[in-house]
Formats: structure tokens, sequence, C-alpha cells
């Protein structure tokens, strides 16, 4: 089975191998410029291209495929609802769902039941996961022009968390950081369960084109430089610094609110971020949001799980 996540920059292609405990064979490749806009397909053919050439030059054999999409128009949602007879739980969820689902057949809508927080809780705990069908059309018509077999269609949160629980990295209330190119995406995990997720429209892109006004580089040349040199902390960059975190404090405030939010709502604190995602490399860029939130911030160790986690989180099943 193949697991898909196509990026805004990258696309990340692994193969699951049942025997393996971890993932199998690990792809990245580039992906074409502007095929994906806020996880809609809105060039097919490059798409089909890229991933078709992937596919040949690293004789991969498998024929079935799940994909991971992160996009502000996903809603992933745990509800819970008092204890009352299955036939009626459908009725309970739908009515749960019309209340932020505004048009309910514009969507795909897909459930699950999650283990209860504790043994004396009797609330039924439904993980309610939605994407627009406009969205999941594409990715239907790409299986079919890429001769995959489609298996599932997971949003991004929702496959993160599998895979982080998977993983076994789940002790603790952790918000995963993941810090792409056009958009950092938030979830926080209750020791396994999952909590929120949030996606804020802001990433290394923006970074980049910073460099690139402030050394009057094209965006490219700033990519390079962005990956290669050493600019927060540096005094001849220290303009440049200043516009990033300016910049950057946008995430950060949006952040503050969500962490606030949990506290108010839960009373409870992120106790650990863990960083992913290509942005998080900057140099310096830990340190900054360690201190600015004063929680330690992790960047795991091993580079797959940088940036694999959601591709492996779609492979896996009721887990
Ligand atoms: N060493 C590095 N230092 C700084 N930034 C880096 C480094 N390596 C990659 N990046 C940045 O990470 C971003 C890409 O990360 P990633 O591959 O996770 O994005 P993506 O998943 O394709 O994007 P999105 O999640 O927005 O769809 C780019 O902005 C890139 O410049
Ligand atoms: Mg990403």
């Amino acid at each position: 089975m193949l697991g898909i996540e196509i990026g805004n920059l990258t696309t990340k292609i692994l193969t699951g191998e049942k025997k393996n405990k971890f993932f199998g064979k690990r792809l990245m490749i580039k992906t074409p410029s502007n095929v994906i806009t806020d996880g809609k397909i809105v060039d097919m053919n490059s798409l089909v291209e890229a991933i078709t050439e992937v596919i040949k030059k690293n004789s991969i054999k498998e024929r079935q495929v799940c994909f991971t999409i992160s996009s502000s128009y996903n809603i992933l949602r745990d509800l819970e609802l008092p204890p009352m007879k299955e036939e009626e739980i459908e009725k309970a969820l739908y009515y749960e769902i019309e209340q932020y689902i505004p048009v309910a057949e514009n969507y795909v809508i897909d459930h699950r039941y999650l283990p209860p927080f504790g043994e004396k809780d009797k609330k039924i705990r439904v993980l309610i996961a939605s994407s627009p069908k406009e969205i999941i059309e594409k990715y239907v018509k790409l299986s079919e022009m890429l001769k995959l077999k489609l298996e599932a269609i997971d949003v991004y949160s929702n496959s993160l968390y599998k895979a982080y629980k998977k993983v076994g990295l789940a002790e603790g209330i952790v918000a995963i950081i993941d810090i792409g190119a056009a958009a950092t995406n938030v979830t926080v995990i209750d020791n396994g369960n999952y909590v929120f997720s949030r996606r804020i429209e802001f990433g290394g892109n923006k970074i980049t084109q910073i460099i690139a006004n402030a050394l009057n580089m094209n965006f490219q040349s700033a990519e390079e430089y962005k990956k290669t040199k050493k600019i927060i902390g540096e005094e001849r960059h220290k303009d440049i610094e200043e516009t990033i975190f300016l910049s950057f404090s946008e995430v950060l405030q949006q952040l503050s609110r969500i962490f606030d939010f949990y506290y108010a709502t839960y009373h409870k604190s992120i106790q650990k971020i863990v960083l992913i995602g290509g942005g998080s490399k900057l140099l310096g860029l830990k340190e900054y949001i360690e201190n600015y939130f004063k929680i330690p911030a992790f960047m795991p160790p091993v580079e797959d799980y940088l940036y694999f986690l959601p591709a492996y989180g779609c492979l896996l099943r009721g887990e």
C-alpha cells in the first residue's frame, strides 16, 4: 500500500510494510509548482506526471493508495454524546454535525468511536472527519489517472495523530507544530488522544520571500540561502531576523490563543512541542519558539518523522 501526502513544496510517498513496525520505502519529490492550493488540486496533469515518474523510477509495485489531505476546509472534531442507544447515535451525530458543517451534502463525512477517557466515563466519544466533496473528488480522479486503487482518503490531523501514537511518541500533552511551505498545522494530542487541530496560513515560503526581498535575490536563490546560511542570531542579518520574527509573530499569537483555549476548556497545559515539517529546520527557530512559550520543543531525531508521519498515518486503520 502507498501512503501519499501532497504538500505545497514536497510530496511524500511511502510504502507500508505489514511486517515492518514502521514504514517501508520513503520517497520525497518536489511537488510541481502551483498544483495545489489549500488542499485543492488545481493542476491534475502535472501532478499525475510527477507521481507516475517517481513510481516508475523507483520500481514501486504497490497498486493501492491512501492519501492524506491538509486543507483549511477539512473538519476534524471529537464529540461527546451522553449514554444512549445505538440506534439513537446516528441521529444525534447528524444533529451535531449540522452545527458546524452548514451544507452537509457538500461534504464527505466519516466517523469512528474513540475509547472513553476514563473507565467510569460512560459518555460516548466520536471522532468526526469531514472534507468537501469538491476536494475528495479530485483525489478520486487522481488515483484513477495514476492507475492505483484508492483505499482511503484521510484528513491530515487524523493521520498525524494515529502515526504519532503508533511510533510511540504519544506520552504527555503534546502540540505537534508542522511548519510547511504554505501552511503551519498544529495538532494537540493528550496521551495519544486527539484533542484538536488548526491550520494557520503561514509557512516557509513567507520566510524565503522576506530573504529574497532583503537581499535582492530571486525566490530560488533565497530558498537556497535560507537552507545553507545562518540568519537568526547573526549580527549582519539583524534586519532580516526582525522581519522574519515580526511575520512569525502572527503564528505565535495564534498558537498562544490555541494553547489558552485548551487551558480554558480542559484545564490542562501543553507540556511539549514537537516540531515537524521542513520549515522547522530554520536554524534558531526551535529555540525562539521554546523561549516564547517557555515549553520545551523537540525535533524528532529521526529525519523521517519530520516529514513522513502524516503519509504513514493514512495507512493506519482503526487504531
Ligand atoms: N534546512 C532548512 N532550513 C530552513 N527551511 C527549510 C529547510 N529545509 C526546508 N525548509 C523549508 O521547509 C518548507 C517545506 O517544508 P515541507 O516539505 O514540510 O512543506 P510541504 O509539506 O510541502 O508544505 P505544506 O505543508 O505547506 O503543504 C519550505 O518553505 C522550505 O524552504
Ligand atoms: Mg506539509
